[in-house]
């Protein structure tokens, strides 16, 4: 979380910082800053959305110098407010420093420094970070060694900008398990923790490693490795456009996004289709591994792990391998039993979830072989992983995950028919019903979301705002979607709302249904239809408000028992969770701006997990 920018070059430093920050503000907006070189450091920083450090420095106009350093927040050690905010200045005056990440060590560090001198105004850990290179700076004279001597030091994670004040036309950034890129431009270079910061400048990037630094002017960059040793980087040239990364016409990301789900779906699929058989490019995995292997492990967080939970049906089904969907943040403390005869898949939109990025070491660490499934290129993930597929979704922003989670499906049946192909465990017949049906998937993704179907959602959703808890239930495949479903509702509508298997209803949870209780029934695996149609007969019994989502081909079905229901085409049975889910994105969209949320920025979160 936190997103950090940086500028070195002849324009002026402000407005391009702000310009950078606005597009990271989905990695935190609690409050946002900037510390711009010019006779001395000006730091400007302040409480709450990028807006109001924009409206204090009048578009970055009232803040002169051509060297910069921005941040935008999402508080981890004290509150989000001014003094919390980033930049932070050392005691001294001569380090000013932007930080993503957790110094995990921080209250030892303090205590030290505060020994020899060092002062404190916030409750950060970043400004221990900057006291520490400040102390370092002052006993080695050099920033470069002090920052050297600093990372033997620091526990945790960080990406940082950093400016001295004796080094007005010049710049150090350094990565360790945050993510960091730097842009080369004409006479002018930068840093940022993602690509669409700088893209409106730049597109030669360089992904830094961890252990990496880079000490660079205006027109100069050196890099060094873990080592202190200087390296040769190679930039890449990113090839999509910034519009993928803006709103276009939208009035959300999340809106946006839900639309490019057909796009970005062709995008997952359609090249690694090649003459009637699945490709999956670089992945090594053998038929003799396979045959090998005797569980697999989904590791994963929040949505993603509902695609793993998703995974377990199709992969159980297809590969007749056991699978077990674990969340990260379990995985990593539960002792899992991981060999070589395990494959441990790691799904992350981010790819560089903390909690996913540490079982995914823990996996590797343990002789496991580890494939990821990621959408940032180049993050931390899909770098550690023995093999990467990525979901190609393009740039996500909204906080609610919509395409990426729908191309983390897509490439859960890719993988699943590619695995079933090398073990024999799928008929041709099957194969090729399911290739078939995965082509069509965009299509009949575009038809849920004609203006139409939305219009009739966004009805629904009117009717729902003021429920204030909100049941989902389903059997089989429909289970994790009501886990999705239920997750989008709280996160960005916050409506409390529970996903329950639909059989388990009878266990516990059925005696809070109430009169007017809205239930959600997803009701799309055939075979088990009657059994969900049960459930919703035993919650409308005790009051329950009940709206159902089946396929076309059952409206007559259900329109007997629920009180209302929405409709999405059929498709092959285990490719129906990808049609499923998009009325409930859409639900949930709806539901948030009928409640006034902010949806694109729900209340304290942020995209990226980077804490534990
Ligand atoms: C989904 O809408 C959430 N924002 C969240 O659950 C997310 O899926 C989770 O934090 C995992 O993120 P990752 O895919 O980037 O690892």
């Amino acid at each position: 979380m936190c997103g950090i920018v940086g500028y070195l070059g002849k324009q002026q430093a402000a407005p391009i910082l702000l310009d950078g920050l606005a597009k990271l503000e989905y990695r935190g907006y609690d409050s946002a800053g900037v510390c711009v070189f010019s006779d001395g450091f000006c730091v400007r920083k302040t409480e709450g959305r990028l807006r109001n450090l924009s409206t204090q420095i009048d578009g970055g106009a009232a803040l002169q110098g051509n060297l910069g350093i921005g941040h935008t927040r999402w508080a981890t050690h004290g509150a989000p407010s001014d003094i919390n905010s980033h930049p932070h200045v050392a005691t001294n005056g001569k380090i000013s420093i932007v930080h993503n990440g957790i110094i995990e060590n921080y209250l030892a560090l303090k205590e030290f420094l505060m020994k020899n001198g060092k002062t404190f105004v916030s409750d950060t850990d970043t400004e221990v970070a900057a006291n520490l290179l400040e102390y370092l700076y002052e006993q080695e004279g050099d920033l470069l060694r002090a920052a050297q001597a600093a990372t033997k030091q620091l526990e945790g994670s960080y990406a940082m900008g950093i400016l001295c004040i004796d080094r007005p036309n010049a710049m150090l950034a350094i990565k360790k398990d945050s993510p960091l890129i730097f842009g080369f431009g004409e006479g002018e270079n930068f840093i940022a923790s993602d690509v669409p910061a700088i893209l409106k400048y730049t597109r030669k990037v360089v992904y830094l490693n961890d252990g990496d630094m880079v000490d660079f002017t205006a027109d100069s960059a050196v890099f060094y490795n873990s080592l202190g040793e200087k390296v040769s980087k190679t930039p890449e040239m990113i090839t999509w456009e910034l519009s993928a990364a803006e709103k276009g016409g939208y009035p959300h990301f999340m809106l946006k996004e839900i639309h490019e789900q057909p796009k970005a779906l062709c995008r997952t699929i359609h090249p690694r289709i090649k003459d009637g058989k699945v490709c999956l490019g670089d992945l090594t995995i053998t038929e003799d591994y396979l045959r090998n292997i005797h569980r697999i492990y989904i590791v994963a967080c929040g949505s993603a792990y509902y695609v793993g939970c998703h995974g377990k049906y199709i992969l159980e089904k297809i590969c007749r391998i056991p699978v077990e969907p674990v969340l990260a943040s379990e995985f990593r403390y539960c002792e899992p039993v991981l060999g070589e005869d395990t494959l441990v898949i790691i799904i992350s939109q981010s790819g560089e979830t903390a909690d996913t990025l540490a079982a995914l070491r823990q996996a590797n660490s343990l002789g496991a072989r580890t494939l990821g499934i990621v959408n940032v290129v180049g993050s931390a993930i899909a770098k550690a992983a023995n093999d990467v597929v990525y979901t190609w979704a393009g740039p996500e922003i909204a906080v609610a995950t919509t395409k990426a989670y729908s191309t983390q499906l897509s490439v859960m049946y890719l993988l699943a028919m590619y695995m079933g192909e090398l073990l024999g465990t799928l008929s041709r017949e099957e194969y090729d019903a399911m290739l078939d049906a995965m082509q069509k998937l965009p299509e009949q993704i575009e038809q849920i979301i004609t203006d139409e179907n939305l219009a009739k959602i966004s009805a629904i959703a009117d009717d729902c705002r003021d429920n204030h808890d909100v049941f989902f239930i389903g059997r089989n495949l429909d289970s994790p979607t009501c886990m999705e479903g239920s997750l989008k509702l709280k996160e960005i509508a916050y409506v409390h709302s529970e996903a329950y298997a639909a059989g388990e209803l009878k266990h516990g949870p059925i005696s809070l249904i109430e009169k007017d209780t809205l239930v959600i029934a997803v009701a799309c695996v055939a075979e088990l239809f009657d059994k969900t149609m049960s459930n919703v007969k035993e919650v409308k019994a005790r009051g329950a408000n009940v709206l159902g989502l089946t396929t076309e081909d059952m409206e007559e079905e259900i329109r007997k028992t629920v009180d209302r229901y929405i409709l999405v085409p059929k498709t092959h049975p285990l490719l129906q969770p990808s049609l499923n889910i998009i009325p409930l994105q859409a639900l949930s969209y709806y539901v948030a701006l009928a409640r006034g949320c902010d949806v694109d920025n729900p209340r304290n979160l942020a995209k990226s997990v980077t804490v534990e």
